[in-house]
């Protein structure tokens, strides 16, 4: 479960990037967070995973508030980012054991793990390569395993498809589906309707760092404008007004 309220978070004095989001993500859920390019989401995800410290409103993930008890919160998270490029000069082992040395994974857990993943991204014969070796594809796949190598509760995951081949975005939709029916939550944004329709129980779409609309897909339907579809919905609520 995810509990955001009031989030605030100003750029320098102007860019408000996240303008008073206030947000519920329910346990056993796959909540997907809509937006155009700037519109705020990787901001609030920087916010929700304690990157970023907001200017104000508070965070609580599963029930655990991230300010004042931000470890045992950021224990609960497993988290993707939009960059894959990280640790290079790391083996794939490498970093997997490094992720799981940081969250405490024993050996052995940790050891089935790393071979159950490995075995269902296609991973299994790259772990030995460095990941400044890796595709772009792979990259981020090495990202993915170690952020969920202690079995979080709580998956927040920034654009985590793009980039993906078929496969591997088929599988991480499965997993995804099999976290939340464990009753877990997971997070992710996307530019893409498609994967959002098919993906989510519940979206919000988020315009210049203010929520436009939250609710489960028929409750978009149920808004429909002009042709129907979620792509003429979308691009009504994120329109610029100012342009004239
Ligand atoms: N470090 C920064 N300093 C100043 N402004 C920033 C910074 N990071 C983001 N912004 C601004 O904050 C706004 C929101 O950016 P953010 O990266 O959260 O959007 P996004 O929805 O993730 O976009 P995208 O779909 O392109 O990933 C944008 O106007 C962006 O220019
Ligand atoms: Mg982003």
């Amino acid at each position: 479960m995810i509990e955001i309220k009031n989030l605030t978070k100003t750029y320098g004095k102007k860019v408000k990037a996240v303008d008073d989001i206030t947000l519920m993500v329910h346990s056993g859920k796959i909540f997907g967070f809509l937006g155009t390019n700037g519109a705020g989401k990787t901001t609030t995800i920087k916010l929700i995973t304690g990157i970023l410290e907001a200017d104000s409103g508070s965070i609580g993930i599963n029930g655990i508030d991230l300010k004042t008890e931000s470890i045992h919160a950021k224990n609960n998270i497993g988290y993707v980012s939009d960059d894959a490029d990280v640790f290079l000069r790391l083996k794939g082992i490498e970093y997997l054991n490094f992720m799981a040395d940081i969250y405490g994974v024993d050996q052995a857990t940790r050891k089935e793990r790393i071979a159950v993943f490995s075995k269902r991204l296609d991973m299994d014969n790259a772990l030995s390569d460095k990941i400044q070796s890796y595709s772009h594809g792979m990259r981020q796949k090495i990202v993915i395993m170690g952020a969920l190598i202690h079995k979080p509760a709580v998956w927040i995951l920034d654009e985590p498809l793009h980039g993906l081949d078929p496969k591997s975005a088929f599988v991480l939709k499965e997993m995804m589906r099999e976290h939340v029916s464990d009753g877990n939550t997971v997070f992710f944004s996307t530019h893409v309707l498609e994967v959002a329709e098919k993906l989510c129980d519940m979206v919000s779409i988020v315009n210049k760092g203010r929520i436009q609309f939250t609710g489960n897909l028929d409750d978009l339907k149920a808004e429909q404008s002009r042709d129907g579809s979620l792509e003429a919905l979308f691009l009504e609520m994120t329109k610029d007004e100012e342009i004239n």
